[in-house]
Parts: structure tokens; sequence; C-alpha cells
């Protein structure tokens, strides 16, 4: 039978943070906080059914308050850079916080991932689930409308860990939800990723400016150290990404799927583990994010985590899109549901 269990993770101000444990039969299991939705850590078996850690993070509230990359979290309302933190909405001007170099990054100063959310943990069929839901007030970082946002999340008896979200609101608003975890499939306290081998099903990218803004077009991958559709090591162009673009690899790719329909975006293999994840989405663009900006950052167990030692794979409307014509809109209007669905869905080679 598939379990949720629940205890105290730490208090902000007098308000609990809860961490609930989900618990598959095969022995796969998914602690996440109330702050954000954040997944502290993701167990699942290596090829010889050793279960070891393979997500990034901190054994202590203090930390995910303090000093963050974001770990784990679920990021909203707008995830991703916005262009000096500035758009126009029915002929209305928003500014945003601007909290990374000119622009706005992942929400604000206290996005989603700072907030805590209600909790329900259940189990259906064989999944153990956890629904997060949190409402964010009319003007809350400057967006306009009352939103209100759910994150289920699933794990399944086939060791997948599904996120579903759902958005709402009561004026015209914007919203791109993503979930920011640090993959490393050798176990989050195994280094660089570099021999994890990468497969991104996305025949463009979206190149960017030096601020990390994209230009507006849709670039072929051919040809760039943005190629990934054939399975390939990550090392083999890291340090080329490093050199020619800002800090690495933190890009976006325009998934050869039809937006809003759910199908396959990337898949990693890890050779020592033997660990395989593919990860699914209903969205049409995939940030790849090497971790670059991590740097001498005390994780769990002693851990310390440097530039590369862990990869991101974030499913997402593309960055500044409510400030590019032609990039599927993120603008959500009253009456309307904004659905996005993702899975890590785990096994071994
Ligand atoms: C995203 C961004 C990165 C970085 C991380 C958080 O992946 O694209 O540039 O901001 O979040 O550190």
């Amino acid at each position: 039978m598939p379990q949720v269990s629940s205890k105290e993770f730490g208090k902000i101000e007098g308000k609990t943070v809860e961490l609930y444990t989900l618990a598959n039969d095969s022995g796969a299991k998914a602690e996440i906080i109330t702050l954000g939705g954040t997944l502290v850590s993701l167990y699942m078996p290596d090829k010889n059914g050793k279960f070891n850690d393979i997500v990034l993070g901190f054994d202590n509230l203090e930390q995910y308050l303090k000093e963050s990359p974001y770990f784990g979290a679920n990021i909203g309302r707008a995830a991703n850079r916005i262009a000096g933190g500035r758009f126009t909405l029915e002929g209305k001007e928003y500014q945003l916080a601007v909290n990374n170099g000119p622009n706005a990054l992942h929400g604000g100063e206290e996005g989603f991932n700072m907030k805590i959310w209600d909790a329900e943990g259940f189990t259906s069929g064989g999944s153990a689930c956890l629904k997060l839901t949190y409402t964010s007030p009319d003007g809350e970082e400057n967006y306009p409308g009352e939103m209100n946002v759910e994150a289920v999340y699933s794990l399944t008896g086939s060791n997948e860990l599904k996120i579903d979200f759902k958005a709402s609101c009561d004026k015209t608003t914007i919203v791109n939800l993503t979930h920011h975890s640090y993959f490393n499939l050798a176990g989050h306290n195994s280094g660089k990723i570099y021999d994890h081998s990468l497969k991104i099903e996305a025949d463009q990218y979206t190149p960017v400016d030096e601020n990390l803004i994209p230009i507006g077009e849709l670039k072929s991958v051919e040809g760039t150290i943005f190629d990934f559709r054939k399975a390939k090591r990550i090392g083999e162009d890291a340090e080329k990404a490093a050199k020619d673009y800002t800090s690495g690899f933190d890009h976006n790719f325009v998934l050869n799927n039809p937006e809003n329909q759910y199908g396959l975006a990337a898949s990693v293999y890890e050779p020592k583990s033997g660990r395989k994840m593919d990860v699914y989405t209903n969205q049409p663009g995939l940030q790849f994010y090497a971790a670059n900006f991590v740097e001498n950052l005390k994780g769990k167990d002693g851990a310390f985590y440097n530039p590369h030692c862990g990869l991101c794979l974030e499913p997402q409307k593309f960055p500044n899109a409510v400030n590019t014509p032609n990039f599927a809109s993120p603008v959500l209007k009253p009456g309307e549901v904004y659905k996005h669905s993702i899975s890590y869905s785990f096994s071994t080679e």
C-alpha cells in the first residue's frame, strides 16, 4: 500500500512548515515541505536496487529561507525572466521586482517558492499523493488579480513523480509555473553531472542576449552545442557552454510536442547507477539549467554543492513570453483554467 505521513520541518513566525513523505510499494520515497511545495529529497533505486537521494537540498528550513537557489521548489507566478520586470496587460503597465540583473526572475522577491501552502495528503490507486493549494492575493509581487493555485504531487507505483498544476484568477494576469529540482542521478552528493547523458526532444531553442532574455527567434539546434536530439554526454559541451554563453547551459528549448499536448520532453541517463529519468510535460518549453550559479553550498548529509553538480529540467512557457508576441502567451483571463502537468519518470538500464 502507498503511504503518506507528515511531521514538522520547522517554523516561520510561529507558522509550522510540514514535511510530507510519500512512499510507494517498491520503496521509492519523496519528501516535500509545505514551504514552496519544495521537494527536499527523492529516493529512487539504482540498477542494483539500491536507493539513493537524487535531488539536491538542505536538511533545515533556515537554509531554504536564506540561501536556496530554488532547490526543489515550485516557481510562480511567472517562472524564468521577464525583461526589465515590465509588461503591459489590457493597456495597463506593471512593474515587477527586478531581482536578477536588469530582469525579474522566478516570481519576485517572495515568489510561490517562499509561501507556505495548505496541504492534504491522500492515496489514490497505487499512488501516494499530496495536494497543495495557495491563494495569492491581488497585487502580490505586483501581479494583477487574486490567483488560486494548486499543485498535486503523485508518486506512482511505477516510480513516477507527477506534478499537476492548476491556476485560476479573478482579473487578467500572467502565469507560468514550473518545478525547479536539481537532479543528480548518481546521488545528490556525487559532484559534477558531466557523465549524465541528455536527450532533449527539441529541434529548436530560444537564443538569448547577455542577460538571458530570448531575442525572440526560434533557432535550429543543428550544428550548435544545443543539439541534444541524440543523447549526448553533458560534459561534452559544458566547458564550451560556459565560455561562450554566460556561465553554461541555461537555455530554453522549443519542444517538438505540439503545444498543450502532453508528451516526452527529455531523457537523462547516468551510467554508473544505471538510473534513467524521462521528463514529460504539456508545456511548449523546457529550461535546461546546469546549476551554473551554485557555489560552495552546504547541503544535506554534509554535502557541498558546486557548479554543475545537478541539472534542472524545468517545463514552462518561453522566458519573457509576455513581451514576445510570437511566443505562446502566459496571459490568463478570469474563467480560464491554467493546467500544467509534469512527470519525472524513473527506471534503470
Ligand atoms: C533558472 C534560471 C537560472 C537560475 C536558476 C536559479 O534555472 O534560468 O538562470 O536563475 O533558475 O539560480
